[in-house]
This record gives C-alpha cells, structure tokens and sequence, in this order.
C-alpha cells in the first residue's frame, strides 16, 4: 500500500531497549565534561517560578496550531524554549508523552529542521526520577549513568528516536495576560530514525499523552493548570490547542478514558459502529484518539463492512473507483474532477462511533462525510479511514486527525473523561472560561 504522507504518531510500547547507548551516552557523557559548563539557575528559577505560580493558576494557555489533512499531512505548533527562548515548531501529538527536539549533542541522526538544532542545556534530569521513570518500558530499569535518563520511543510508523532528558525553560503565555517562564523536562533527541513516510520538516514533538513527563502533567505539577488539553482542528487548515479549561462545557458529550493500552493513550470504548443511522453490527471497538495521526484506522472487521457499506451505497451513484489514484488505497472519480467535498458529500452517510458508557447514557461521536473524506490533487474523493492491520495496529481504531476536524476535543486527565462539541469556528481562538483550579 503505497500511501502519501501519512503520520502515525502513536508510541508504543517498547520492550527491547537501550540497544546502543552504550555507544551514545558516554559520547553525550564526553560532552558533559568537555567543560561546557553554563551556569543554569536551576534551583533560583524553579523558586521564581513557585512564586509567581499564584499570578497563573487556574489559567489557561491556548496555542494557535498551522497544518492540515491533506496534502500537509499534520498539524504543528510553535514553543519558545531555551535561554535565550527560541523559537522552534513541533508536531502536535496526544498518542505520546515526551515533548523533544532534534538536538545537537551532537546529533548523529537528525533530519532537516526549520531552524537551527536545540543545544542542550546540561541540566540533566536525573535517571532516577519519577519523569525518566514514566518514559522506561517497566519499572525495574536500570541507570547506565544515575545522572542522566536516557530513553527511545519508538512510533507506529517505524519512526524512532534516542535521546537524554533535560531540564529547560519555556516561555509559556496564560490568558490571564501572564507570561511565565517554566522550567520543565524535555527530550533531547540525538539519533532519529524515519521512515520516508513519516518525514516532516519539523523541529520536535509536542507530546500530549497521559505519562508524568507530558508538558501539561508537568504545568499541572506547578500548579499552574489543571491536567486537562483540548484541540479544535479547523476542516479550513490551521486551529488551536490548549492546556487547562479554555473550553465551553456547555455542549459536550463525554466517555471515560479506559485503562487499556497502558494507560499512557486516550483510549475509551468499547463502542459500536453506526452507518447512516443503522447498526452495522461491528461492536466492542476500543479507540485511541491520537492527533498524532493524519488519518483514522479501523481494525479489519470494522474496516470491511465499512468499504463494503459505502460500496454499496455509491451502486448506481456517479462515482467509481480510481484505482490509478495513489493517494490513499481507495478513491473514486466522477465525471468532472471535484474541487471540494460539499460536491461529493451528498452520496456518503455519516458514521457514528457510539460509546456504552458502562450501560449508562450512551455517547454518539459522530464523523460526517466531510470527516473521513478527502478531495485528492487529481480531484477524486478518497477513504481517509484505512485498514490498521494494514500498517501494525492490528485491533486499535485509531481516531485521527481528519475524524476530529471542527470539533471541541477535550481530555480531561483529572476526572479520566474524553469530550467532544460542536464548534462554530476552530480559527477563532475561544474565550477565556478559566475557572479555579
Ligand atoms: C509550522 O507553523 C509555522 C507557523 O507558526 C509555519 O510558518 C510553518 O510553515 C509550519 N511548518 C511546517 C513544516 O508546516
Ligand atoms: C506572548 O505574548 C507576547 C506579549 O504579549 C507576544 O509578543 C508573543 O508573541 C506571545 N507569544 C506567543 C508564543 O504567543
């Protein structure tokens, strides 16, 4: 299956690691006692910090995000991090935990970024740590050096990073008008591997995800937001995210998060699979939603009566199938190439994914036509819901990006609850509806 430009960022689980850093981190160990020696106010700055901790909590912080599905094929967002704070843009992803960036300490395998690499601080998180803790595969690891953590994540798409965990400061903007600089953990990642699919001319990963280390659980930590985020990603390109309560609560639905997928993913179900109203008798789904990825993935059986539901739909309709459209595996052309889906869209049913809740209310998370298609550069309409098994996520349904455009997403990591709305606008950056923490 040839696919173009297909994100997937979703960590797994890594059983095996540390293979090389025997290699690495002595060589980033060299580099520590090659005498660098900035003078990090370590200590003074987490002091400035809980001082002024008062003047932001209970606020918010919202970030303008640029992308979209297709063709860009993800969303990225803009951090200001260092001493002096530079800017860098990262790839906005809930299916993982640690926020990094290509790093020059030195880099042995870096890709291209937008600007120049990260220079690491040498304010090292420790191996010990509760934050390097939540990045090792189990419990028992071992420290090579207890002064320093080192990690590798591995993603769905066989894109992989090794790197140490600093500390460093990031210039952070709250509704309330404040501007605080933060001291907290980030990756820096030295030796990435890509696969050409999962390349993207980024400086780093934003990681949204539910661990200790992720920047929200962080600020939370601070008391300086609670440990909720929420994404509005606009089917027009570009959006916002944000960290704390900048939402309207007023119109949500709700499911609990589940404890599957070791708890580090938002996952919820299980669900069934509605088609244009009627229940298609695919059932007990577990989902992740994961902005991490461009598109959504169903596991065989829900993919199956998927394509075969809309096939049968789109009989006797004037669309048919593109096989030579190697954009997504499967498209359809009409008689005139399409310019946008609203011309389409009137031959597709929705779907709704509709969450138990443990027998309770049911959820409906609804996904239009307009939220699984897209318009190819050959004007063809094509199936942004492909088959996971396909790539390795076997029975995961993940829910990407193109699923979740202009709705309120919120993950509210206090009480263990995912929400969605409607939204009017995902450009229109919301109302501050800050409460008290
Ligand atoms: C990331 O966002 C910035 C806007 O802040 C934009 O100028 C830049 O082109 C984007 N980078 C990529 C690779 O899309
Ligand atoms: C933060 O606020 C300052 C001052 O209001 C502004 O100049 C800057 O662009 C903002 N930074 C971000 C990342 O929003």
């Amino acid at each position: 299956m040839k696919v173009d430009k297909v994100r997937l960022r979703l960590m797994l689980v890594v059983t095996v690691m540390m293979l090389n850093l025997s290699c690495c981190s002595a060589w980033f160990g060299n580099k520590r006692k090659s005498g660098r020696n900035i003078n990090l106010p370590g200590e003074s700055m987490s002091s400035r910090t809980s001082l002024m901790n008062h003047a932001a909590a209970g606020s918010s912080i919202v970030f303008p995000i640029y992308g979209n599905v297709y063709p860009v094929g993800f969303y990225n967002v803009t951090l200001n991090i260092g001493q002096p704070p530079r800017p860098y843009f990262l790839d906005v992803d809930t299916g993982s935990e640690l926020t990094w960036l290509q790093c020059d300490a030195p880099c042995s395998q870096c890709s291209e970024t937008p600007h120049p690499l990260y220079k690491p601080s040498n304010d090292f998180v420790p191996c010990k740590d509760p934050l390097c803790a939540s990045l090792q595969p189990s419990d028992d690891y071992t420290c090579e050096d207890p002064n320093q953590c080192d990690y590798e994540i591995k993603y769905a798409d066989q894109y992989s990073t090794l790197g140490v965990l600093l500390n460093d400061v990031y210039l952070l903007n709250f509704t309330n008008g404040v501007q605080l600089r933060v001291r907290m953990a980030l990756g820096c990642g030295y030796d990435q591997i890509f696969s050409p699919s999962s390349y993207h001319p980024l400086d780093g990963v934003l990681g949204l995800g539910r661990g200790k280390a992720s920047l929200v659980s962080q600020l939370n930590s601070q008391g300086l937001v609670r440990n909720v985020i929420g994404h509005c990603l606009s089917s027009r390109g570009g959006g916002y995210i944000f960290f704390g309560n900048a939402y309207d609560s007023s119109q949500m639905s709700w499911t609990p998060i589940s404890s599957i997928h070791s708890g580090k993913h938002y996952s919820a179900g299980p669900a069934e699979l509605v088609f244009g109203g009627r229940k298609t008798g695919v059932g007990s789904l577990d989902i992740i939603f994961d902005t991490g990825s461009s598109y959504t993935y169903f596991n065989s059986q829900a993919y199956h009566a998927l394509i075969s539901l809309v096939n049968k739909e789109l009989h006797r309709k004037p669309l048919k199938v593109a096989p030579d459209d190697q954009t997504l595996p499967m498209c359809w052309h009409g008689k005139t190439p399409f310019r946008s889906i609203n011309e389409v869209k009137k031959y597709f049913k929705p779907l709704v994914l509709s969450f138990s809740n443990g027998g309770k209310v049911r959820s409906q998370f609804e996904i239009p036509p307009e939220a699984y298609l897209i318009i190819s550069k050959k004007g063809n309409v094509c199936l942004g819901i492909l088959n996971g098994p396909e790539v390795g996520l076997g029975e995961v349904n993940l829910i990407g990006d193109i699923s979740m455009l202009d709705k309120v997403m919120v993950f509210d990591n206090e009480k263990e609850l995912i929400g969605w709305g409607p939204s009017a606008d995902c450009n229109g950056v919301p109302k501050s509806r800050d409460v008290s923490l």
